[in-house]
């Protein structure tokens, strides 16, 4: 059994706030503090340039991809760091519209995450007028899938209903179709159990600093199935990615496997941020997390709609169709977000009417949710969200 209380004293939280980012980004663990600092001042300070070596610098990327893949159900060796999540989207579409290429369509759907859409479009300009982003609305997915599809682009959990796609189900169906899958892990990663190997994935990719709890601008990994690892031409060919980057040839030979994608130099500081943030999972088991994570949304879901009724559920009801976050709609969704942040009750809100709750067992206890739900209430039934200082927008909502 997963010692959640253990987890619980990991992390450094400041007092008196109860974190239930949805998760855009996750907390910080107290080794992730100390190994930074020793990084800056042992490996960077002490060594310079011979901590590439020394501090094995250059083999962070593939050591901690590694750890990663243990989270998603991936063979060691199938899994890199590096990047943003976006620059990995493009990566991984390009490198799976190339496998299938007498077809010209990437299908994706409405509730997918807007960059993945935009790097889809950007691609397809890139590529010429032959080729088409289309997207439909996600229960419409799996019917939309035919043998037009060379890609299937799917993030698993919407990033604002917390809705979960079957992952094993649309990849059986896009594959008989003959169409691969790219799938975004974002919402995944960290937040429920992931089985990239079992359910016959061919890419995925996602952040590390939501769930995983890397710190802001943390990397981003991919994922390419073993079957294909040795067949993708990287479209970011990139220097790291290729066989033997010492050698600077001029010619772009890709490395081995997952190594060729690899684009530039890696970001050594975050990556030691994630290297001592991952041992926060060495004790966890998915199984127990997912468990405590359904019975924390339930309980937040029952305990909101019996005392806010103006709040309505985006999330669906149903276990298997949901991630580990809650949403609910309101008109006035960015003001009382606001409120409740000034109450010590951190979540998010997403365009337009969204107040969305992400529950991590790793840190949050059931008093904490029963605290969060009690307050989120208050603040409804006094009308306390109605000042004007919570209705000013921030840059970053
Ligand atoms: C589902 C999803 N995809 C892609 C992105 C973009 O990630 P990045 O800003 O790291 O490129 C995000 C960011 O929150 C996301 O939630």
């Amino acid at each position: 059994m997963t010692d959640f209380a253990h987890t619980r004293t990991m992390f450094d939280l400041p007092e008196g706030v109860i974190y239930l980012d949805g998760n855009s980004l996750g907390p910080l663990p107290r080794a992730a503090k100390d190994r930074v600092a020793r990084a800056i001042a042992d490996e960077w300070g002490q060594m310079l340039i011979t901590g590439w070596n020394k501090a094995g610098w250059m083999d962070l990327p593939a050591r901690v991809g590694d750890r990663v893949g243990r989270l998603i159900g991936a063979q060691p060796g199938t899994v890199v760091m590096g990047d943003t999540l976006s620059i990995k989207v493009y990566q991984a579409l390009a490198s799976a519209l190339e496998l299938r290429p007498e077809r010209r369509v990437i299908l994706s759907d409405t509730g997918n995450f807007p960059s993945d859409l935009y790097m889809a479009d950007g691609l397809c300009r890139t590529l010429g007028p032959d080729y088409a982003l289309k997207t439909v609305a996600p229960e419409a997915v799996e019917d939309a899938i035919d043998d037009h599809v060379a890609v299937l682009m799917i993030t698993e959990v919407d990033y604002r209903t917390g809705r979960k796609h079957d992952m094993a189900r649309l990849i059986a169906k896009a594959h008989a179709a003959g169409a691969l899958v790219v799938w975004d892990l974002a919402h995944s990663a960290g937040a429920i159990p992931v089985d990239l190997a079992g359910a016959n994935a061919d890419f995925a990719v996602g952040c590390s600093y939501k769930y995983l709890n890397s710190g802001p601008g943390g990397p981003a990994f991919i994922y390419v199935a073993p079957r294909l690892a040795d067949k993708v031409r990287p479209a970011l060919s990139g220097w790291l990615g290729h066989e033997a980057p010492f050698a600077f040839d001029l010619d772009y030979r890709p490395g081995a496997g997952i190594e060729r994608m690899r684009v530039g130099t890696p970001p050594v500081l975050q990556l030691a941020a994630l290297d001592a943030a991952l041992d926060v999972w060495d004790g966890v088991e998915m199984s127990d997390l997912r468990a405590r994570s359904l019975e924390l949304q339930d309980m937040f879901i029952e305990r909101v709609e019996a005392a806010c009724p103006d709040l309505t559920l985006a999330t669906p009801r149903d276990h298997k169709s949901r991630g580990s976050q809650v949403s609910f709609r309101h008109a006035q969704g960015y003001a009382i977000m606001q409120a409740l942040i000034a109450e010590g009750v951190i979540g998010d809100f997403r365009a337009p009417d969204i107040l969305r709750f992400g529950f991590t067992p790793l840190y949050l206890s059931r008093e904490d949710v029963a605290q969060a739900a009690d307050i989120l209430c208050d603040i409804m039934t006094s009308g306390r969200w109605d000042r004007p200082e919570f209705h000013t927008r921030a840059k970053v909502t």
